[in-house]
Formats: structure tokens, C-alpha cells, sequence
């Protein structure tokens, strides 16, 4: 074989400006290289230090950053609530009973369809930075439809949730009724697709007697658990994501002394949504609070029809830094290296040795025109395990 045609296995970014690692002990490096070889990181330093490799990128004294982790997304779904946020904008308040509108839409989609939309998602978070994604179950909410909703989005992700326990479909003879099909016949057939369990641990979603029986259960089945909890008001979920060893809790918007100090001794991370919040018209959660007490904050976009439709982890940084008081700093690294935090994975949301190659080139200097420039076309170049996709 001649060098011309030998396969590319290992890449050289040269001139990078600024290096955002994620990893805490040289958190930014200027004038930095970085190669990577067979899908993962295997040198990081100073520019014209490198060993040599296949390739070779010039970055030009722009920003690379680690792949962006979005740890909450709900993907799988047909139809749209754009009526119901022109509602929502005239005043109307958000509630949990939206979902349904949902629900209908989904169970009435074949597969194909809801395959095409869930790869439309993917494909726009990808071309805006996110090389991990978590996606949801939990617009089915029958048996054979969150089934399929996992099946459909394991062909996406490795991160899969099984959320049966969205909310009670209308067609459910009681909620004590659906709570047993959740963590029977639905669990069962779910938990082969899935990694995580989640539930909606919320006023007219399920209470903490029933979130705690579904985690608990999910448990069993070999899941992991992960709560919705804190959206709408104050509430158990904090403290059950605690009690039963989540890996985090998600959207945290109202919590209580005791709840921000049951996340931070527990080790449980704080997955903050602000497209929630913008898109329902809600007061922020006060990331301040979580990261004064050392909790570990994840920042998501929560993606999905009715409380949050962005794909968008960079507008997700624009709003922590702008709204809820972050540095851009700790935006960056809760969008990265927390959202990996937040489903327990090593290997992504940093750029060190060992780690994925999965990097995102910003026409920018530095990160900090993440918030800086809201709304602008950053993202140049996505690469994921050392391969070009963007
Ligand atoms: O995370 N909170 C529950 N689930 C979604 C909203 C789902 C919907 O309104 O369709 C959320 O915000
Ligand atoms: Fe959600």
C-alpha cells in the first residue's frame, strides 16, 4: 500500500487558540494542538509540539471545544404544539397536560415517520455542535409504543430513557392502574432498548410514592435512574433523585435549602433546561445557588414540542450565562463535561488523553462568543471519534 492510499487514522488540529478541555486539572489551554488517532485523543499540547499524524487540520487560532452533551432530550414524536405556545405567549400558563396533545400524534405516526423527524433532530443538533445526545421515550405510553419509540431512538444514541411514566394517558382506567403497567408488562418490554428510567415527578404527573416505585423498579430491571423534578414548583423530586442514587435531576427550577443540599451530598448533578424556561415564560433556575453549594450543574436542551422545541446547546449556554448568572466558563463546561457527568460517562464532554474524539471547531477565539453572540452560526466543523461530519 502506498502512503497516498493508507487510511487516515490519525489527525493532527494544529494552532488551535484556545483549547476548552473539560478537564478540570488544565481546564483551557492557549496556542494548543491536539491529536487524534483510531477515534480517540491521544496527545494534547503546545502548538508545533505535536507528534505527527495522517492529517493535518489548520485551526487557525480559532476555539475547539469538546463535542457538546446534551443529556435530556425527548426526540421521538409526531405533530406540533405551535398553537399552544401562542397561547402560552398571550399568557396561558404551561402544564403537564400539553403532553397528551402529543401522545395522540405520536401513536397515530408509522415508524418511518417518526424515524425521519427523530434523524431531523439529530441531525440539527449535530451541525450545532452536540455529538452526544440522551433521548426519551414517554409520547407512546403503551406498551408497544414506548417500545418502539426506544427501538427508534436506540438507532440514534446509546443513551436511551425509558419515560412510560410521562404522564397518565387519558385512556388509562387509573393512575394506580398505568403505574402498574409502568413497572410491569411496559418495564419489561422497554428495559432491553433502554439504559435509564426516568419519571415526571410533578403536580399532575406522578407524586413521590409513584416516582419512587418506578425508579425503584426501573432499578431492578437493570436501568439507571434519572428524575424530571422541580419543573413547575416545589416538590419530592430532588429528594428522591437523592434517596435513590440518580445520576441527575432535571430542570431543578424550585428547590427548597434541603433539596440543594440533598443534590450536593448525594453527588447527584443539577441538569438545568433554561429552553424551558424561555419557552414557557418561567422564572430561571438559580444556578448560582447549586454551583455555590459544589453541585455538579448540567446544562441540556431539553428538546421537544411543548415545553422547549430547540436543538440548540449553544442558544441553551447563551441563556445560562445571560439569565441565570453562570460565567461563560461555567456554562461551557456544564454543556460538556456536566452533561457527561450527567449520564455517567467518562469518555465524552472532554478533550484529554483517552477521551472520544469529539470536537467542535467555533469560528470564534474563545467559547465566550457562545453567549456573547447569541443566535449566531458559530460552529464550523463536528467532528465525533475523530471523524469529520460537520
Ligand atoms: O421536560 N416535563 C416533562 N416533559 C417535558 C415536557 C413535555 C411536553 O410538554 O411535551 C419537559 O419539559
Ligand atoms: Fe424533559
Amino acid at each position: 500500500m502506498t502512503s497516498e492510499d493508507r487510511p487516515v487514522t490519525s489527525t493532527l488540529f494544529d494552532r488551535i487558540g484556545l483549547l476548552y478541555t473539560g478537564d478540570r486539572a488544565r481546564e483551557e489551554i492557549e496556542d494548543a494542538a491536539l491529536v487524534v488517532e483510531d477515534g480517540e485523543v491521544v496527545w494534547v499540547g503546545p502548538a508545533g509540539a505535536a507528534p505527527d499524524a495522517d492529517e493535518r487540520v489548520d485551526v487557525s487560532g480559532r476555539c475547539v471545544i469538546p463535542g457538546f452533551v446534551d443529556s435530556h432530550a425527548h426526540l421521538v414524536f409526531a405533530g406540533d404544539r405551535t398553537a399552544e405556545f401562542v397561547a402560552r405567549m398571550t399568557g396561558r400558563p404551561y402544564t403537564a397536560g400539553g403532553i397528551r396533545t402529543t401522545v395522540s400524534a405520536t401513536r397515530a405516526a408509522s415508524d418511518a415517520e417518526l424515524v425521519t423527524r427523530t434523524a431531523t433532530l439529530v441531525a440539527e443538533m449535530l451541525s450545532q455542535g452536540t455529538t452526544t445526545v440522551e433521548i426519551k421515550s414517554g409520547y407512546g405510553l403503551t406498551v408497544d409504543d414506548e417500545r418502539r419509540s426506544l427501538e427508534i431512538a436506540r438507532g440514534f444514541t446509546e443513551e436511551t430513557t425509558y419515560l412510560g411514566a410521562h404522564v397518565v394517558p387519558p385512556d388509562a382506567s387509573s393512575a394506580d392502574e398505568y403505574v402498574r403497567t409502568v413497572t410491569g408488562e411496559m418495564l419489561e418490554a422497554c428495559a432491553p432498548h433502554a439504559r435509564w428510567v426516568d419519571v415526571f415527578c410533578e403536580r399532575g404527573a406522578f407524586d413521590a410514592d409513584q416516582s419512587r416505585e418506578i425508579l425503584l423498579a426501573g432499578v431492578k430491571a437493570g436501568l439507571l435512574p434519572r428524575i424530571h423534578a422541580n419543573q413547575l414548583g416545589e416538590g419530592p423530586g430532588a429528594r428522591i433523585a437523592a434517596e435513590v442514587g440518580a445520576a441527575s435531576a432535571d430542570h431543578c427550577t424550585h428547590l427548597s435549602d434541603d433539596d440543594v443540599s440533598a443534590l450536593a451530598s448525594a453527588g447527584v448533578v443539577a441538569t438545568l433546561l433554561p429552553g424551558a424556561e424561555f419557552s414557557t415564560r418561567s422564572p430561571y433556575p438559580d444556578a448560582r445557588r447549586l454551583l455555590d453549594a459544589g453541585v455538579t450543574v448540567a446544562l441540556a436542551t431539553d428538546c421537544n414540542p411543548g415545553s422547549s422545541f430547540t436543538s440548540s446547546m449553544p442558544f441553551c449556554v447563551a441563556l445560562a450565562v445571560r439569565e441565570m448568572r453562570m460565567t461563560p466558563l461555567e456554562a461551557i463546561r456544564a454543556a460538556t463535561y456536566g452533561g457527561a457527568r450527567a449520564l455517567r460517562r467518562g469518555d465524552v464532554g472532554t478533550l484529554r488523553v483517552g477521551s472520544s474524539g469529539d470536537l467542535v471547531i467555533l469560528d470564534t477565539p474563545t467559547y465566550v462568543h457562545l453567549a456573547y453572540r447569541p443566535g449566531v452560526p458559530l460552529v464550523t466543523q463536528v467532528w465525533k471519534r475523530g471523524r469529520r461530519l460537520v
